[in-house]
């Protein structure tokens, strides 16, 4: 026995010396040849994707005429882990979602329900206290960086930039007027201070404590008072007729979220804003960006009071499956797979287009929705009603998916070095059993089809590897997506 032993633990040994020598020499020998294949499936997808995108060019008619509300605030970017030690906030052993924040502790539940998993999050935080403390910490941190916030402005400041003339609504300081494009025109009132937010970014792999990131996302806090009560409605809709916008975008409704309003005040605000997009004319589109939304009343309000009155809707792979809990009469969802498969995510958005335009055709009122953009991390997809007013649904598809890199890599340029496929050379369209299965060609990277009277288009992303920033990426993709649907 001791001999056999002898002997097979020799050819353990012996045994794994070999398969070392031989994952070395496939490391040495086949490596580089995967990776050279790797790349030039990169370029090729990356080419593709910005010919897919030049396909629609827009430039050369008249600007397109985007109003966009409501509001925003100047963010305050910083390392959500190095934040969280600068405060001396130490991990909790108690991962916890909260509606709103209260107290440091509470703090520190939340970051650690989100940040492991790497799901996008933004809370009100209720204790004033703490947020001016958590405030005066990040500017003292080294490398935060400050820019304009809010859903609004950012999708403004993309819609600009891609070549359309914007009426903004929101109550901004005049500092933030200054720096905005001069494309954009803003209505509301002048208020002294900005409201501030404050977005914790952490990249992959980012570690505090035990906890450990599984995908480069952030962390969003403020203790916002004015942007709750959409304060530029009025001044927004009185100039909404002869602006003549042929696309009004409604975002940043999260700001009512857990928000201590008086009894009906919340509800009042929400029939005004129904009010207002009903009254848009027939020629222009209506598109609400959603966000992460926990409030129960607050999505019955949303889904009562503003969905049936929007064509389009955009949001993130969190904010599908929220809104979709939601319409299916069970309670929201607060956490959901940040990483989904196309299959998964396809289905949820059938489903939610198949629910709303129920809820449409039996009210017989507002308008069907013919239009849904969900971004994810490792892809864009879009379906578009047949006949519909959106053109163009391919190339916004990898405009969309290109925007992405753009923004959280902060370049213009796409570097193939700084970017990775996460979608697999294939995918299947539905998880029903027996579904089709579509390749990724390199060449033609955005796959559209038709099903029954709506068409579908998904974009593989060139996922950044080299993080700049995710807060505002959705804002940035979805506009950026709009744009050349209009
Ligand atoms: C608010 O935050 C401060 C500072 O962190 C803390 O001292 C205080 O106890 C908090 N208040 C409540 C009601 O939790
Ligand atoms: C996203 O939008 C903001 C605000 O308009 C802008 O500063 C930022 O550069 C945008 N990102 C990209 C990729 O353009």
């Amino acid at each position: 026995m001791a001999v056999e032993g002898g002997r097979m633990s020799s050819h353990l040994k012996y045994g794994t010396v070999v398969s070392l020598v031989v994952v070395l020499f496939a490391y040495w020998y086949r490596s580089p040849v995967q990776d050279a294949r790797l790349d030039e499936r990169l370029d090729n997808v990356l080419s593709s994707l910005l010919r897919a995108e030049r396909k629609a060019d827009v430039s050369g008619f008249t600007r397109p005429r985007v109003a966009i509300g409501f509001g925003g605030c100047v963010d305050i970017i910083v390392d959500g882990v190095a934040l969280l030690n600068k405060i001396g906030l130490q991990p909790t052993a108690l991962p916890l979602h909260h509606d709103y924040i209260q107290n440091a502790e509470q703090l520190a539940q939340s970051f650690a329900y989100f940040f492991p998993p790497g799901a996008a999050s933004e809370r009100f935080v209720m204790n004033k206290t703490l947020f001016s403390e958590l405030v005066e910490a990040s500017r003292e941190l080294p490398d935060n960086r400050w820019a304009i916030g809010g859903n609004a402005p950012v999708m403004a400041g993309r819609m600009a930039e891609e070549g359309c003339d914007v009426l903004l609504g929101g109550n901004f300081s005049p500092d933030f007027t200054d720096v905005l494009s001069q494309h954009i025109t803003v209505v509301g009132k002048t208020v002294e201070e900005p409201d501030i937010h404050l977005i914790l970014e952490y990249p992959v792999g980012a570690t505090w404590g035990q906890y450990t990131s599984r995908r480069a996302n952030r962390y969003i806090v403020h203790s916002d008072d004015h942007n709750p009560y959409l304060a530029s409605m009025e001044e927004f809709e009185s100039k909404l007729q002869d602006f003549k916008p042929d696309l009004l975008v409604v975002g940043g409704l999260q700001m009512m979220d857990s928000f201590p309003f008086q009894q009906g005040e919340r509800e009042a605000l929400l029939r005004r804003l129904g009010a207002l997009l009903s009254s848009a004319a027939p020629e222009t589109g209506v598109h609400f960006e959603m966000a992460s939304f926990v409030d129960p009343d607050l999505l019955a309000d949303l889904q009562e009071l503003v969905l049936p009155r929007a064509d389009s809707l955009g949001m993130n792979e969190q904010e599908l499956p929220n809104l979709l809990s939601l319409l299916r009469g069970s309670a929201p969802t607060v956490l959901s797979d940040p990483n989904p498969r196309v299959a998964t995510v396809l289905d949820q958005m059938r489903e939610l287009y198949r629910l709303v335009n129920e809820r449409h055709l039996q009210s017989g009122e507002g308008r069907r929705l013919t239009r849904l953009h969900v971004h994810t991390l490792a892809f864009q997809a879009l379906a578009v009603a047949h006949g519909s007013r959106w053109k163009n649904t391919m190339s916004a598809t990898a405009k969309a998916s290109l925007t992405a890199n753009r923004h959280v890599c902060g370049s213009a340029d796409i570097d193939p070095d700084k970017a990775k496929l996460l979608m697999d050379e294939s995918f299947s369209v539905s998880r029903r059993e027996g579904s089709q299965r579509i390749h990724l060609r390199d060449e033609r990277p955005v796959s559209c089809w038709d099903e029954e009277d709506y068409q579908i288009c998904v974009a593989p992303v060139l996922v950044c590897t080299d993080v700049h920033q995710t807060a505002g990426g959705g804002d940035n993709i979805s506009a950026a997506g709009l744009v050349l649907q209009i």
